[in-house]
């Protein structure tokens, strides 16, 4: 597809540094496999926040995604257990109890790393060199924050932050007009997309509005399935298990597939299309809070700030995605 602005990513080495911040979340699981499964990632950390499920579960799930994975060499860090000032919101009834509901994977093995995942981040960015390293977030932004908190002098040295979150034409689905990621931390939200525009540092947004074309459906998980290895057989349990909360709401044949998104913008950008624009937080109107008011017209004078995604060719992303799945042996 041919993008509106630049291609996808910045020039900054291959493969691509990422950390990973993450609230699994069988959605997320997914995206985690999907990007310890593609040799043009190198994954240097997967942080770990409170938002599908509290932060004793994120953690665990995504050392679970780890050994299923067989990459116990990637470090898994806690971090935020709430956001920055509100009360956490989380969703176990899309996600289950335990945030990772379908399949039945062991208890992990692999200790958590002892930093705070914050502390990581900076220390990253800190010893990494300049624009070297991607921020690939798949839930609420308050690690993210917080890190720009306590080390602002280290934003610049930011090669891209992906973002999976907000919605536009798609509206919300949480609230009306409110995407999950964004409403469970708004002010997170707002701060992360402030300091990254005040140090030039691109944001790429992969919304509702684009990850709802990337719907789960039944050929797409028959051919996942069709892989026939431990690590397929747990992706479609997971799907399966998800996609059932959107089939009831929606009304359609499976469900969007938001954070495995994120990692494919960064695999595959030709098959996403998007827009340079004005992107805002909601964080005063209890009625609209956490949404996301993008000026895809526009029709303000203010800043172009974020590359908001739009579309995508989804049968390319399962193609993509299953390829790579298929890698994994588990
Ligand atoms: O709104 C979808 C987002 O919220 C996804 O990241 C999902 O995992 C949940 O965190
Ligand atoms: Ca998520």
């Amino acid at each position: 597809m041919a993008q509106d602005d630049s291609p996808g990513g910045t020039p900054g080495g291959f493969p691509r540094k990422i950390i990973i911040d993450t609230d699994p979340g069988q959605d997320d699981a997914v995206a985690l496999l999907l990007a310890l499964a593609s040799p043009e990632l190198d994954v240097l950390g997967i942080t770990a926040v409170a938002g599908n499920v509290p932060l004793p579960l994120t953690e665990k799930n995504a050392r679970k995604i780890r050994a299923l994975a067989g990459r116990a060499e990637v470090p898994v860090y806690a971090g935020a257990d709430r956001p920055l000032r509100r009360a956490l919101v989380t969703a176990e009834a899309v996600h289950g109890r335990t945030g990772l509901d379908g399949p039945d994977l062991p208890e992990p093995a692999d200790p958590l790393g002892q930093e705070h995942a914050v502390d990581f981040i900076v220390g990253t960015l800190r010893d990494q060199p300049a624009g070297a390293v991607t921020l690939c977030t798949l839930g609420p932004l308050t690690n993210i924050a917080l890190a720009f908190e306590q080390a602002p002098e280290l934003v610049s040295r930011i090669r891209e932050i992906v973002a999976m979150g907000g919605g536009a034409f798609e509206g919300g689905n949480t609230t009306p007009v409110a995407e999950f990621n964004i409403l469970v931390d708004p002010e997170a939200a707002q701060a992360v997309l402030a300091a990254a525009h005040d140090a030039g540092v691109p944001v790429t947004m992969l919304p509702l509005d684009v990850t709802h074309q990337a719907r789960t459906r039944g050929d797409r998980i028959a051919r996942l399935r069709d892989i026939g290895t431990p690590v397929s057989a747990a992706v479609v349990a997971m799907l399966e298990f998800a996609e059932r909360f959107d089939e009831a709401k929606y009304g359609t044949d499976g469900g969007p597939l938001h954070d495995p998104c994120v990692i494919a913008w960064l695999i595959a950008p030709e098959i996403f299309d998007g827009r340079v624009v004005n992107v805002e937080i909601e964080t005063g109107s209890e009625l609209t809070l956490g949404q996301t008011v993008v000026d895809w017209w526009g029709v303000t004078s203010r800043p172009r700030n974020v590359r908001f995604i739009r579309s995508i060719d989804a049968d390319a992303f399962f193609a993509l995605l299953t390829e790579r799945i298929a890698r994994l042996s588990g």
